[in-house]
């Protein structure tokens, strides 16, 4: 089972705080740290994880953090041949705050990542037309996204789009998004309201899924997650686990997805393993470092109620 991913590295530059700071306040950190991350690159990794062979494609610059990024994404056995490291150009870097409930405030610099254009796609495009399932997120510019996807067969590869971090989505042509994977703030900010109430979600997945791809799949943090079908939404509750920092929760949950839809599972399946491993991802600190193994899954998924909540 192949899996391409086209998207972000970025390094990830950690500080836990006890809150959040709000508009123009500034706050005491407790601790910094430096992890490896980017949604591609922690999609990527996601999949070696759970047992894919999966092709990352994307660009770092020539610098110690992009030599760093491969370096640990090929220990996790992902194919980084893909991986242009652009002269003159930075690595990109992601500033996150974690509070001391887990969620995460995050700024980036693209860097290398905004330098990815339709002619580093048009080289990819065979090695991403072979894979079975194709990851992308927003972390990389979006017209080369649209000119990807417009050259891609009808049926394959699967497409998995993470529309994160959230942006129009116009020039995207979504009928040819299989899973288009929002999570609570994103599916407000497409729908332009915010989703308060379950009803709200329940009204904007439909109105999303109206836009042509073929599932939605909302990620729900502490809620699990929710399916919206042309015949209604179903909801998959999440596992209870205590949170420490919620970084790449959902690119766990869009990895395992991938994973398990490439592997020939149907929807639900693949949602409740997806489910799982955003569960334990969140238990850990950091980005590439929280993502489980599929053993880890497997464990997780006979024993679910084995993990502290609190
Ligand atoms: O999804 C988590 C990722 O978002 C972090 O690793 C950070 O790099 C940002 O891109």
């Amino acid at each position: 089972m192949r899996i391409a991913v086209l998207g972000s590295l970025n390094m990830d530059l950690v500080m836990e705080v006890e809150r959040l700071p709000r508009p123009g306040e500034t706050v005491a950190g407790t601790s910094f740290s430096r992890y490896p991350g980017g949604k591609g690159n922690n999609q990527a990794i996601a999949a070696a994880r759970l047992g894919a062979e999966v092709a990352l494609f994307g660009r770092v610059g020539q610098d110690r953090y992009g030599e760093e990024l491969l370096s640990v994404a090929r220990a996790a056995g992902v194919d980084t041949s893909g991986v242009e490291a652009l002269p003159g150009e930075i690595t990109g870097v992601a500033l996150i705050l974690v509070g001391r409930d887990g969620q995460n405030q995050i700024a980036y610099a693209p860097g290398a990542n905004g330098r990815i254009d339709e002619a580093f796609v048009k080289a990819i495009l065979p090695r991403v037309r072979s894979a079975d399932v194709l990851l992308l997120q927003l972390e990389i510019p979006i017209s080369p996204l649209a000119f990807l996807l417009r050259r891609l067969p009808e049926d394959h590869p699967l497409v998995v789009l993470d529309p994160a971090p959230v942006q129009d989505l116009t020039p995207l042509p979504l009928h040819r998004v299989d899973y288009l994977t929002p999570n609570r703030e994103e599916l407000g900010a497409l729908c332009r309201a915010p989703v308060k109430k379950k009803d709200d979600l329940m009204r904007f997945s439909q109105l999303l899924l109206g836009t042509g791809a073929k599932h939605l799949v909302v990620k729900a943090d502490q809620d699990g997650a929710y399916l919206a079908e042309p015949g209604g939404v179903t909801h998959f509750p999440a596992y209870k686990v205590k949170a420490v920092d919620t970084t790449a929760a959902g690119d766990a949950f869009n990895a395992a997805l991938a994973v398990s839809l490439a592997e020939g599972k149907g929807t639900y399946e693949a949602i409740g393993y997806a489910n799982a491993a955003a569960a334990i991802t969140v238990t850990r600190k950091g980005a590439a470092s929280s993502l489980p193994t599929r053993a880890e899954v497997q464990d997780f998924l006979r024993h679910p109620y084995r993990h502290p909540v609190g």
